[in-house]
Parts: C-alpha cells; structure tokens; sequence
C-alpha cells in the first residue's frame, strides 16, 4: 500500500466522492480506494446552502477513524464560520467552505490553518471568479465546480475551464502553493481537458463508485490526468 506521508505532491490528485457510494457501506467504500486514490471526497450538504441533504461531523468523525487517506472535506453549507472548524479538529487533511456562504474567507482560512487542516475555498456554477482571484494567497486549495454544487451524476459544464485557466494563470504568476481542484462531471471522457485547463485535483464520485472496480477507475483517471498535465 501506498504511504499518505507527503500529500501535497505536484502530480495530479485524484479524489473520489463518496457522494455516489453506498451509504451503508462508507468504510468499505473507502477502503476500496486506499491505495490507488490520494485524497477522500467528503461532501457535507446540509439543507439550505443546497437543497440536498448528505452527512455531518459525527459521520466524519466515525469514518476518520477507519482509514488512514487524507479527507477532502466540501461544505455546502450555511454558516461555515460556525460549522468548519470542527472539520479540521475532526482530522479533515483539506476542509474546504463555498465563497457564496462566507463573509470573510480569509479569516477562516486562518482559523482552519490555525486548527492543523488545509484551508479550500470553492466557486459554485454561477459565480464570477475573479473578485476572489486575490484571495488565492491566504488558502491551500480553490474548488471550481464544473457544475451546480447539490447533487452527483450531473454532466460536466466546460464553460467553467474558463476559470480553472484564469486561476492557473495567477497561481502561475504569483508562483504560489494552491491545489487547483475541479468538481463535477470528471470522469475519463472530461479529465483531461480539465487538466490542460491547469486543474491539478480532480473529484470523481460518478466515476470511480459507479465503476465495477473502484480502485481501477481511479488509476485509469490519474493516468489520463498526468498524462494531460506533461502534455501542457
Ligand atoms: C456535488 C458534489 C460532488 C459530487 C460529484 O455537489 O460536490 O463532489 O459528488 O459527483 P460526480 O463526480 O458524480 O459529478
Ligand atoms: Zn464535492
């Protein structure tokens, strides 16, 4: 098996979203990525921010405990301030919280830093991305959604590549530290336009969980993505 020592490496990420597994079975469908995948999709839906409904801290805090893979926390939800920094004392590796809930990103950037996770800030469907391009210094991973964030098993948007390029050309330019993730639609036929796009992070619950073999899918995936990503 492979070691999670080092989690932030240059190659691609692929993070699975036990979003599209069965619910009954969330270790199981964890360990069956452990290995092959490098980070846990963890979507957090709480009723209001989206009108889905998923799972919360007490979930997060039983299934960290079964497993050793860095988890991708992604809160949709209201009231981030309140609710994501338990996340990070939970043990998420990345707690990422949507910039259409939040008044002030930066400081709970600080606050999930300062609580031992990596700090993500997410883009939903419908909003600009330029007015937080210069936020990107104070987090650790931008999340643009390839499609409306609430539900799995949508089609892939490429109009959001627009953003994933414009926030690769400042990361570029400000030579900075930040997981570019894409979140929607990725699948084998989608990943690589997102990875020449210049996303690095690539969330995939369709894909890997919809597949026969779990940790096969995610191989292939990554496989596609690095590819794409020495071709750029
Ligand atoms: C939807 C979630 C996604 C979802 C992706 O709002 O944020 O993480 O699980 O599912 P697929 O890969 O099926 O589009
Ligand atoms: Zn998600």
């Amino acid at each position: 098996m492979r070691s999670y020592t080092s989690f932030v490496e240059p190659s691609p990420i692929i993070a699975p979203s036990i979003l599209a597994a069965d619910f009954a079975h969330l270790a199981d469908a964890v360990h069956d990525i452990e290995g092959a995948a490098d980070w846990v999709h963890v979507d957090v839906m709480d009723n209001h921010f989206v009108p889905n409904l998923t799972l919360g801290l007490p979930v997060v805090q039983s299934l960290r405990k079964a497993t050793v893979i860095p988890f991708d926390v992604h809160l949709m939800i209201t009231d981030p301030e309140r609710w994501a920094p338990g996340y990070a004392e939970a043990g998420a590796y990345n707690v990422t919280f949507h910039a259409e809930a939040c008044e002030n990103p930066v400081a709970l950037a600080k606050t999930l830093r300062a609580a031992g996770a990596k700090a993500g800030l997410a883009i939903d469907r419908d909003t600009p991305v330029e007015p937080y391009l210069e936020l990107l210094p104070y987090v650790d991973t931008l999340l643009i959604m390839t499609i409306k964030a609430g539900f799995g098993g949508q089609k892939f948007m490429p109009e959001m590549l627009e953003k994933v390029r414009d926030v690769r050309r400042r990361i570029r330019a400000k030579n900075l530290e930040v997981r570019l993730e894409v979140d929607g639609g990725i699948s084998a036929d989608t990943i690589e336009q997102a990875a020449e796009a210049g996303a690095d992070a690539f969330v995939a619950g369709t894909a890997v969980y919809g597949a026969a073999d779990p940790a096969e899918a995610v191989r292939k995936l990554k496989a596609l993505a690095e590819r794409a990503t020495i071709r750029v």
